[in-house]
C-alpha cells in the first residue's frame, strides 16, 4: 500500500464546545498556525458555529465541516439539519457515526448509512467513524465489530462516491480518555478497514481512501501514530481546541 497516493486529513471535531464569539477567536488563532499545512485541514464546529466559521475561513487553507446530518431532505423533523441545508452555508464535510452519538443518540448502523447516503447526495464529503468498545476489544471482536461498522455504513455508495469518503477509526475506550490505541493497534484496524474497502470496491479505491484515527490523538503522539503504513490522518477531539497543539498534529502529518 502506498501512503503517498492518499490525502492525509486531519480533522478537529470541536463537539458541543465554543460558542460562535468563541468560535471567531479560535478560527482566529488557527488560521495563522496551520497555514503552511501540507495536508487537508477541517475543523468541526458545532452547528450554531458554522455560519462564522465558513465567513472566517474563507481564502485559507482551513475547511469547514458538521458533526451530524439528518438523513431526509426536508419535512417534519424538529431540531434536525439537511444535508442540503449544509451544503448552502459553504460546509463541506460532515462527520457521520461518531461513536458519541450512538452511545448517547440512538444511531446505529443503519442511520449511520442513511446519514452518509444523504450528505454525499447532497455533495458533501463524509468523514464515517467506526471503532469498538474496551468490551469488545477484549472479547477479540474487533476486526469484525470494524468491517460490519464499515460495511453497513457504506451500503449503496459507489466506487465513484468513495473519493468522498474518508473513514476513521476511533476506538471508543481512546476517545477523551487520553488514553490512545498503541500505533500498532491503530495500524491494525486501519489496515483491516482498507482491507474490507478493498474487498467492496478493489484495491485502487482502497489505496486511495483516507483513514484516520481518532481518539486522545494529540502533539505528543501525533508524530507516531501519524508514521504507520495505514493511518493517514487523525479525528482530533480535545487537542482541536488548542491551536498550538492542533496545529503540531497538522504539521506532523505534513511530512
Ligand atoms: P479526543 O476525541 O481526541 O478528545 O479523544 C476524538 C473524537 O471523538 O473524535
Amino acid at each position: 500500500m502506498n501512503k503517498a497516493t492518499r490525502k492525509a486529513i486531519i480533522a478537529g471535531n470541536w463537539k458541543m464546545n465554543k460558542t460562535a464569539t468563541e468560535a471567531a477567536a479560535l478560527i482566529a488563532d488557527l488560521i495563522p498556525a496551520v497555514k503552511n499545512a501540507d495536508c487537508e485541514v477541517v475543523i468541526c464546529p458545532p452547528f450554531t458555529d458554522l455560519v462564522k466559521a465558513v465567513e472566517l475561513t474563507k481564502g485559507t487553507n482551513i475547511h469547514v465541516g458538521a458533526q451530524n446530518v439528518h438523513f431526509e431532505k426536508s419535512g417534519a423533523f424538529t431540531g434536525e439539519i439537511s444535508a442540503d441545508m449544509l451544503k448552502d452555508l459553504g460546509v463541506a464535510y460532515v462527520i457521520t457515526g461518531h461513536s458519541e452519538r450512538r452511545q448517547y443518540f440512538a444511531e446505529t448502523d443503519v442511520t449511520v448509512n442513511k446519514r452518509t447516503a444523504a450528505a454525499l447526495a447532497a455533495g458533501l464529503k463524509v468523514i464515517v467513524c467506526v471503532g469498538e468498545t474496551l468490551e469488545q476489544r477484549e472479547q477479540g471482536v474487533t476486526a469484525e465489530l470494524v468491517a460490519l461498522q464499515t460495511k453497513i455504513a457504506l451500503g449503496g455508495v459507489s466506487a465513484d462516491d468513495m473519493k468522498n469518503i474518508v473513514i476513521a477509526y476511533e476506538p471508543v475506550w481512546a476517545i477523551g480518555t487520553g488514553r490512545t490505541a498503541t500505533s500498532e493497534q491503530a495500524q491494525e484496524v486501519c489496515k483491516n478497514i482498507r482491507a474490507v474497502v478493498a474487498e467492496l470496491y478493489g484495491n485502487a479505491v482502497a489505496e486511495a481512501t483516507t483513514i484516520q484515527y481518532g481518539g486522545s490523538m494529540n502533539a505528543g503522539n501525533a508524530d507516531e501514530l501519524l508514521g504507520k503504513a495505514d493511518v493517514d490522518g487523525g479525528l482530533i477531539g480535545g487537542a482541536s481546541l488548542k491551536p498550538a497543539d492542533f496545529a503540531a498534529i497538522v504539521t506532523a502529518a505534513s511530512k
